[in-house]
């Protein structure tokens, strides 16, 4: 008689075990992913599986029920203290008699595909940094003397086949009476890290977690954390704070120039930026109701200036040509350092690489979440904010550059310029031929011709603009006769709205006049334009640089990322001419791509490596030497362009 078959599905693994053997050590066997903490000691249940009954003509196999073996008393007591889900099975203790079909479900499976929202692009595969595992430690015996931390990991290797790990001191000075109080039985956190095992915490007995992680990007203006559960990789909170470090300059290279200036101005940012990540890490702890201690993991994103100022760097070299980085490399390193002490003790973390002096980890983070070198078409990806970095790609390769775009998109430098933030306009729409406006206002889902507006915008009414809503604004006035190709407003006589305005020795647009309430003036002036037109100047000169670099003067796709990116409308980014002239269904917002490509690499120690190789095969252009970049910015200052084509808004 043959040993019974066993076939595991989804992964297909096949083979023979002998009768009685485990469900989870044939799994270990055929090398079939199957998760357990508790390595096959019954009380995880992370070992779940169920049991395919009938005929598998595929296989050449009937199952039948008595294929596994009646639940155990072990199995029975986690069934009737825990309850199993119907006809599921605990792998560790169901034993395979006959030919089985064993399905593992996507929950058992340590290398899970979580499903992003995105559904185009490709689920996360979990392969998370630290896990936890739960050991039976011999006691220590007169006869053969042995430390306790070599015991563990004598049981590590023995249990798990894993080790030996290194521990820190704070962990060592817990572990022996942790041991004795889990009467020799503990569960450890254990981190891979890329030179070693280390033990980042340790609990008396079972400890079933959940481990969680800190996904953070920090922007010049805010800094964002995404609470990740590492067991499913589910975000469950999510808060973002102002950066502190904005007292010391709004901009990148006035943080820069203050480093340079004032003696000890990096050590000051630094402690500033630490003291936020700190306060950051700990209000979504407590939002979420989740233990400090159990958040052990960390992936930090930013600029070159946000990186290096976070790790207490001095970003001088930063502000000047060649733009030299102090390192490139991932780094890999305890939180603490980056003064998150709000979080475990010996929480670890990863800051993903830096594509080059002026396209930092947070585009490595957009490349990892966006995948360019993946596509079959030629994407152009644009991260907006007050520098806009560039990728473009496909298979035969990539290409970044960043460019300055300057603060006008998010609002800076606008005369009714403010953050997006309740009361600021962000859509705007005007009549092509009435010249009327109308508008929406964050915070509020009505539009401002709604007879309902005003009493729902609330007292605070309208306070001013945003970025996407200038940029609406601009392209609205454009397409609806108000301004010319070269930006320029015209007059009342020669738009026939009243609402163009002299202003000085040139012209504005009254968008709102809230001074009846007490509220402000909100017009798009002269001076707004010529900041829009900079700043979208900028950014489409970075792009035609990089497909001149590339050899071609059409795009395939265009990916527009960053918070902005979600709020800016294709159709009027293209009737600006920020972005080259695509189908408008080829544009897509990625939302926070930066964020989600931090949050893919808490999940995946293979994300990580795959990163580190996609940026140092990136090819960089700067921006700033390169003699063509100059050409293009003057050609872009037109709307939508001096010379380009733009046949896609003629449709
Ligand atoms: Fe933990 Fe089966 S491995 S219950």
């Amino acid at each position: 008689q043959d040993d019974p078959l066993v076939v595991f599905t989804p992964s297909g693994r096949r083979g023979r075990v002998p009768s009685g053997t485990s469900v989870l050590d044939a799994a270990r066997r055929l090398g079939v992913d199957l998760d357990s903490v508790c390595g096959g000691r019954g009380i995880c249940s992370k070992c779940q599986i169920s049991l395919g009954t009938g005929s598998f003509p595929k296989h050449g196999i009937t199952v039948t029920e008595e294929a596994l073996s009646a639940k155990n008393a072990v199995e029975q007591r986690y069934d009737e203290k825990r309850g199993l889900p119907p006809a599921r099975r605990l792998g560790c203790q169901a034993r395979i008699l006959d030919d089985a079909v064993i399905d593992v479900p996507p929950e058992s499976q340590i290398h899970r595909q979580v499903v992003r929202k995105d559904a185009e692009l490709r689920a996360i595969e979990m392969d998370t940094a630290t896990r936890l595992c739960l050991v039976d430690v011999a006691e220590p015996d007169l006869q053969a003397p042995s430390g306790d931390l070599e015991r563990l990991n004598s049981a590590l290797a023995a249990q798990w086949q894993i080790g030996p790990a290194r521990c820190p001191l704070p962990v060592l000075a817990r572990l022996q009476a942790t041991l004795r109080r889990g009467d020799w039985q503990v569960t450890v956190a254990l981190h891979r890290a890329p030179d070693g095992l280390e033990i980042l915490d340790i609990w008396p007995g079972f400890f079933e977690g959940p481990l969680y992680g800190l996904a953070i990007d920090i922007g010049s203006t805010t800094i964002a954390g995404h609470l990740t559960d590492l067991s499913t990789g589910t975000v469950i909170a999510s808060s973002g704070r102002m950066n502190p470090q904005i007292r010391f300059g709004e901009d990148l290279m006035s943080r820069v120039s203050h480093a340079m200036l004032t003696p000890g101005g990096a050590a000051e940012m630094t402690a500033a930026l630490h003291a936020g990540l700190d306060r950051l890490a700990a209000e979504i702890a407590t939002e979420a109701g989740v233990a400090p201690r159990q958040i052990v993991e960390t992936v930090l994103v930013g600029n070159p200036v946000m990186h290096h100022l976070a790790l207490g760097l001095d970003p001088v070299e930063l502000g000047q040509a060649p733009f030299a980085l102090a390192s490139s490399g991932a780094l890999s390193l305890a939180a603490g350092d980056l003064g998150i002490g709000a979080i475990n003790p010996e929480a670890r973390a990863y800051l993903l690489p830096l594509i080059a002096g002026h396209v930092g980890a947070d585009a490595a983070a957009v490349a990892l979440s966006e995948a360019p070198e993946e596509a079959d078409e030629l994407t152009l990806i644009v991260d907006v904010g007050t520098n806009a970095e560039i990728l473009l790609g496909d298979r035969s390769g990539v290409l970044a550059c960043s460019s300055p775009t300057g603060p006008a998109f998010e609002g800076a430098q606008i005369s009714a310029g403010q953050r997006a933030a309740p009361g600021a306009i962000e859509r705007v729409r005007i009549d092509p031929a009435t010249k009327e406006p109308r508008f929406k206002v964050i915070g509020c889902e009505l539009w401002s011709d709604d007879p309902d507006f005003a009493e729902t915008v609330g007292p605070a009414g309208v306070t001013g603009i945003c970025g996407s809503g200038i940029i609406e604004a601009v392209a609205e006035m454009r397409l609806a006769g108000l301004v010319d190709m070269s930006g320029l407003i015209g007059s009342a006589a020669q738009t026939g709205s009243e609402r163009c305005r002299p202003e000085g020795r040139t012209q504005s647009y009254l968008l709102h006049d809230g001074s009846s309430a007490g509220g402000p003036v909100i017009a798009v002036t002269q001076t707004d334009i010529r900041a829009i037109q900079l700043a979208k100047a900028a950014l489409y000169a970075g792009a035609r640089l990089l497909m001149d670099r590339r050899g071609v003067d059409r795009v395939e796709r265009v990916v527009l990322a960053g918070a902005f990116g979600a709020h800016i409308s294709p159709l009027h980014a293209m009737v600006l001419g920020m972005i080259p002239d695509v189908p408008l269904d080829r544009v897509r917002s990625a939302g926070n791509a930066a964020g989600t490509g931090a949050r893919i690499a808490l999940c995946s120690v293979a994300a990580r490596r795959k990163i580190e190789e996609v940026v140092r095969r990136i090819e960089k252009v700067e921006t700033a030497t390169e003699p063509r970049f100059q050409e293009h910015f003057v050609a872009a200052n037109a709307l939508p362009h001096a010379s380009d084509p733009f046949p896609e808004l003629a449709r």
